[in-house]
């Protein structure tokens, strides 16, 4: 009687969950597992989101809040741009989702016809592609090169321009490679954008978290007239290490987001007044917050590249400019063979080894576009990276 429709049962599950749960399951057995799988904060969010969490809940909020979120909220959102990037946002220029996801899987269904191409620099986060074929968009994978320390390529961006792309999807600082997009970059992707009449789309849900004094490049805030053709997602989830939350949202031209609205009326009702009103006291935290939460990523940054620098057969590349995640490239492994003589083939085949051999989760770069690659998110307590370094070394030298 059960039938999944295809256009479900196409979809792969979730890598990053995948990995998540098989260490978990190993745990279970009693194995010491260092999980650098999932992209999740360990931190705390800031006090004053969890008391306007309690407050809320003391007034008895709850009931539904308006779809598009409350109105604290989304001026409080626009008040960020307006004080961050110098950009003239509104509260109706914003429209408050769960997590970041939603509002990037409104987008996909509200932007597009199906038939419709959308260009992604890869390596990419795993749920674009799934999201916008939900939507019946035909995506158009464009490599960015390693030896251009994974920046988006703009070039080959510009070949990929057809009369069916209508918009470009970036994502800096980036989820798998942690590369904050180069501003030369961004102005030329926005110029090609303007001259070939595209949209673009950019996840900026890292966009707090860089290091050794770089900046993003608010991607909305390039021009008056990239506001037009730009849409800009975030979320509370890495800024304030409030994942569990599920709140996020889109700062995007008004049209935009009353269409969004309309959908997320039918779809979700909007985000329960709790979770608003977390939201609310997480964006009033002082800089301060987000200063110790970079810091600490950093020196995590450092022991886990450190840690994994100048091993034969694993090449970690560039240091990591933002987010927190490493990919290195493991195909100089490809071939070697594990204690049992069975070869290392992928990086699958490498990943499975290492949680198997050294107890140690990370996800392969296939899921990203990357086979070359495998990801290690190290927002983990120092001392376990230092532990999944140590081991990782070890089971390299193991390799014949
Ligand atoms: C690049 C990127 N975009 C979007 C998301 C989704 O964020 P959220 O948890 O707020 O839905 C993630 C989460 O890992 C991500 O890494």
């Amino acid at each position: 009687v059960i039938r999944i429709a295809s256009r479900v049962a196409a979809i792969p599950e979730a890598a990053t969950f995948a990995l998540k749960a098989r260490a978990q399951a190993l745990r279970a057995q009693g194995r010491d597992v260092v999980d650098l799988s999932v992209g999740e904060p360990d931190g705390s969010p800031p006090e004053a989101a969890l008391a306007a969490a309690r407050e809320s809940l003391d007034r008895g909020e709850h009931r539904y809040a308006p779809v598009a979120g409350i109105p604290e909220l989304r001026e409080a959102i626009a008040a960020r741009y307006r004080r961050l990037h110098g950009i003239p946002a509104e509260p109706a220029n914003v429209l408050v989702t769960i997590g970041g996801k939603q509002a990037l899987h409104d987008l996909s269904l509200t932007l597009f016809e199906p038939g419709d191409e959308v260009l992604i620099p890869t390596p990419c986060w795993i749920s674009y592609v799934p999201q916008l074929e939900l939507a019946g968009v035909r995506v158009r994978c464009v490599p960015s090169r390693w030896e251009e320390g994974f920046q988006p390529d703009v070039d080959a961006l510009a070949a990929a321009v057809g009369p069916k792309t209508r918009a470009i999807y970036l994502n800096s600082p980036g989820n798998p490679t942690g590369v904050v997009l180069e501003a030369e970059r961004l102005h030329a992707i926005d110029r090609l954008a303007a001259e070939r009449g595209l949209l673009v789309v950019s996840d900026e849900i890292y966009g707090a978290i860089t290091y050794d004094g770089r900046r993003h490049p608010c991607a909305v805030a390039l021009s008056d007239d990239a506001r037009l053709r730009t849409i800009v997602v975030d979320a509370v989830s890495k800024t304030f290490a409030m994942a569990g939350w599920r709140l996020g949202w889109m700062l995007a031209p008004k049209s935009v987001i009353a269409a969004c609205s309309a959908l997320q009326g039918h779809v979700t009702s909007g985000v329960a007044p709790v979770v608003q009103r977390a939201a609310v006291g997480a964006l009033s935290a002082g800089p301060d917050y987000t200063a110790s939460l970079v810091d600490s990523y950093r020196q995590r940054r450092d022991a886990l590249y450190d840690g994994l620098s100048g091993l034969d057969g694993l090449d970690p590349g560039l240091r990591p400019m933002g987010a927190f995640y490493l990919f290195p490239r493991v195909d100089g492994l490809f071939g070697r063979r594990r204690l049992d003589g069975s070869p290392l083939k992928d990086a699958r085949g490498v990943a499975d080894w290492l949680l198997d051999s050294a107890g140690v989760a990370a996800i392969p770069g296939d899921a990203f576009g990357e086979p070359r690659c495998i990801r290690f998110s190290y927002a983990t307590d120092i001392d376990r990276l230092r532990t999944a370094a140590e081991r990782v070394r070890d089971a390299l030298n193991s390799l014949r």
